[in-house]
């Protein structure tokens, strides 16, 4: 995201505003007016994930974030034709490239970027060659930063999935593996974000990790709005992260 308003950003996360708008048809409510309250509460940027079978996010949304909201977009998509091609005609400033499975409930785990090492090349080569700042959704591993080291993308997204479900030893270990993939990744010129599954509870030990440069997160600020309204979810996540640094 160009805009850097914060050292650490906050991307904000739409889709779940889809998902309760799809539940029964219709406009309503609508992600491109929650993408507007974010951009106002302190969001340094919008995502939305545009999935195959479309359970949320769908592509009328996706060009009206591009026409209609100030704020970078990041585009998460699967690494399909379908995908590719949405993603060059809209040109978003991002685009996150994510594992998908048609029956997964969320992204539920990272891209294996070493193991697809071939299948992703052409991808990132073209969404890069379209001046789309690349991204790729990895476990933090030294594997997959090297892999991702190898492929030449600017970016990779941590998944903090593992860490925002561990307790006690557990959870101080997905830590460190977070915390240390993301120095290696800068040390490589690779810029670090991190998302999935962040909380008011839990985020402040990921955005102490001095290497990140933005955080992603949606489910908990939309559920969060239910009872105290977008704007303030979003105003209190932006304060907990930089009270944090
Ligand atoms: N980053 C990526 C790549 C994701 O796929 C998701 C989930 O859609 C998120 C961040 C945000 O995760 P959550 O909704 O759990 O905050």
């Amino acid at each position: 995201m160009t805009a850097r308003r914060n050292a650490l950003r906050l991307g904000v996360n739409i889709d779940h505003v889809a998902t309760i708008r799809n539940a029964r048809g219709g406009d309503f409510p609508d992600p491109v007016r929650a993408a507007i309250l974010a951009a106002e509460a302190g969001a340094d940027g919008i995502t939305a994930h545009l999935r195959e079978d479309r359970r949320h996010i769908t592509d009328g949304d996706i060009d009206r974030l591009m026409a209609e909201i100030d704020l970078p977009l990041n585009l998460e998509m699967a690494a399909t034709e379908e995908m590719l091609a949405i993603a060059l005609a809209h040109r978003p400033h991002a685009a996150c490239i994510v594992p998908e499975k048609r029956e997964e409930r969320t992204t539920e785990g990272g891209l294996d970027a070493a193991g697809q090492f071939e299948t992703l090349r052409p991808f990132v080569d073209r969404l890069g060659a379209a001046g789309i700042r690349v991204s790729l959704f990895i476990e933090p591993g030294t594997a997959q930063v090297n892999a991702a080291s190898r492929l030449g993308v600017p970016v990779v997204e941590f998944h903090t999935g593992r860490y925002a479900h561990a307790a006690g030893e557990e959870q101080v270990l997905e830590l460190k593996r977070i915390s240390d993939c993301a120095a290696l990744a800068a040390k490589n010129g690779i810029e670090p974000h991190a998302g999935h599954g962040l909380t008011f509870a839990n985020v402040a030990p990921v955005a102490a990790i001095p290497q990140l440069a933005e955080l992603n997160i949606g489910h908990f600020l939309i559920g969060e709005a239910i009872f105290t309204g977008l704007g303030d979810s979003v105003r209190r996540m932006r304060e907990a992260m930089d009270a944090a640094r």
